[in-house]
């Protein structure tokens, strides 16, 4: 059985500051979004890639980009006004899909993930039903306490930061999904934590960044300028 990657790409790119969504942003020659669907559709175990786009998006990625859309058999399904919407618009095309065995879902803006980190990810969750991608957090953190005049030091050594890929068995994520009563969740394996269902963290690659800042662009272009010149 196969794998279905569901790439939630609806949001507006507030926080990347153009009128346009950040994801047609262009990172050396190719847009955004491109670059992540590309390294999904390469891997001989993904079946179906589903992209959750907007409306107000739709008009360009079936005018300008329906080839580029075409050619990674990229299917279209419409997202909504959360992420955890987008996602479910994804899972819910699948329906019925009996060659799928697991979903993993990828924000459409980190297209730096590398094969190795998805090799693991993928085997991980075939092992446990739900696995994703973390690296263990770099810095000192604090924990404000009322006010700003006292802070107590978390341990960090039990602290991670959620990256994506998240997989996860597609009736254990239709589950997590079937309970979901919108309270917001920041990723899809909080809502498979809720349901009770442990979710292995497997460490990752810091360079899996998603573009969030117009100043993340220049630090994946610097990235991918490093692979291609075999650094
Ligand atoms: N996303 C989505 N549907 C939404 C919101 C977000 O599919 N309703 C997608 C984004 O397109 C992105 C991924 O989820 O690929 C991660 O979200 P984020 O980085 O927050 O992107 P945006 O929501 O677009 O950016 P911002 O929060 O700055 O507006
Ligand atoms: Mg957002």
């Amino acid at each position: 059985k196969r794998i279905a990657a569901i790439l939630p790409a609806a949001g507006r790119g507030q926080r990347f500051g153009r009128a346009e969504n950040k994801l047609f942003a262009m990172l050396c020659e190719e847009p955004l979004w491109f670059h992540t669907a590309r390294v999904l559709a390469s891997r001989p175990e993904i079946g179906r890639i589903l992209m959750a786009i907007s409306d107000q998006d739709r008009p360009v990625f079936e005018g300008p980009y329906a080839k580029l859309v075409n050619i990674l058999r990229i299917e279209l399904v419409r997202g909504g006004s959360e992420r955890t919407d987008s996602v479910r618009a994804g899972l819910d095309a699948l329906d019925g899909d009996n060659s799928i065995a697991m979903v993993a879902i990828h924000d459409a803006a980190r297209p730096l993930v590398s094969d190795a980190d998805l090799t693991a990810v993928f085997s991980r969750a075939s092992k446990t039903g739900a696995a994703i991608l973390a690296t263990p957090v770099p810095g000192t953190i604090k924990r404000k306490i009322n006010s700003d005049d006292h802070s107590i030091t978390i341990d960090r050594r039990e602290l991670w930061v959620a990256q994506t890929p998240q997989v996860f068995h597609v009736d254990l994520l239709r589950q997590a999904y079937d309970r979901y009563r919108g309270r917001p969740a920041t990723d899809d394996a909080e809502l498979v934590e809720r349901i009770g269902h442990p979710v292995a963290l497997v460490r990752g690659r810091a360079d899996n960044i998603k573009i969030t800042y117009p100043e993340d662009l220049w630090v994946a272009e610097a990235i991918l300028n490093r692979e291609s010149k075999g650094g």
